[in-house]
């Protein structure tokens, strides 16, 4: 039975990516902040018969995802999927180039960067050997479109769009880095779903996007291994 591990299980494309995979007879480690809260969560376990096991996890508490990859120590994890993330404080409105320049709150952006960029790469370098062992070996980040700088015609989300293209660049080099290991490394754009983020009047719903996700992440080969890809498995420029 392959493994998954997924952060920020409890609601949106980690939630359904919860339901997806342990439908489809996957083991999930679902990862979490407050699995007390998270009732959605729960129903999915509650429904899987044992495939789903529930952590508490704050993939920017670093010491804490040490933990967690040292409980689950000797456990193969064939697919790790950073998809926990934020956009920034205020939402879109807040991110607009009209309302956001010339009023930058650093501290948010930092905020931003913690989880969407050094929260992957924490997690990366703490499940690196649960990766290596597993026979799919497959380091997953949820990117977006809006950290491509090809395609920013809007401007604004200074924050979002630069941590997007952060995490970018930290799993391209990862890509090269751990391939001596056999680990394939991939940044995916969901689409502009409708979750939590992503609003009422997004594109799509979160089981069209994860359904995609699911297969793009199937049909992964080595010499795919550091490419940013939509839901459609459609490359994206950097
Ligand atoms: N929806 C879209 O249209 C869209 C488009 C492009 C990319 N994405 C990306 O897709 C991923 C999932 O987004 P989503 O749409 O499912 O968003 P969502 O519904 O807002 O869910 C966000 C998830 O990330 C967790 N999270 C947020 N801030 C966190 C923090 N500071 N520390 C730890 N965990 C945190 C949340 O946990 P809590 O419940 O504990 O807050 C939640 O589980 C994100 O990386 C996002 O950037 C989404």
């Amino acid at each position: 039975m392959p493994t998954v591990l997924i952060t920020g299980a409890n609601r949106g494309l980690g939630l359904e990516f919860a339901l997806q995979y342990s439908a489809s007879g996957w083991q999930v480690h679902a990862c979490c902040r407050n699995p007390a809260a998270a009732t959605d969560l729960a129903e999915v376990a509650g429904g899987a018969r044992g495939r789903v096991v529930v952590h508490r996890l704050d993939p920017t508490d670093f010491a804490a995802v040490g933990q967690l990859a040292d409980e689950l120590s000797g456990t193969p994890i064939d697919v790790l999927i950073n998809n926990a993330g934020c956009y920034t404080r205020g939402g879109f409105a807040a991110a607009r180039p009209e309302t956001a320049f010339g009023n930058s709150d650093f501290d948010d952006w930092e905020r931003v960067f913690r989880i969407n960029v050094f929260a992957p790469m924490a997690m990366a370098e703490a499940f690196v050997d649960h990766l290596a062992s597993s026979e799919q070996s497959k380091l997953i980040t949820i990117s977006s479109s809006m950290g491509s700088i090809g395609l920013n015609a809007g401007g604004g989300s200074y924050a979002y769009r630069s941590s997007k293209a952060a995490v970018n660049a930290v799993m391209r080099s990862l890509s090269l880095d751990l391939a001596e290991r056999g680990i394939q490394v991939a940044l995916l754009h969901p689409g502009w779903v409708s979750t939590d983020m992503g609003g009422p009047d997004a594109d799509i719903t979160p089981e069209l996007s994860v359904a995609g996700m699911r297969k793009v992440i199937e049909s992964l080969k080595p010499e795919d291994s550091g490419c940013f890809r939509d839901y459609r498995g459609k490359n994206l420029p950097w």
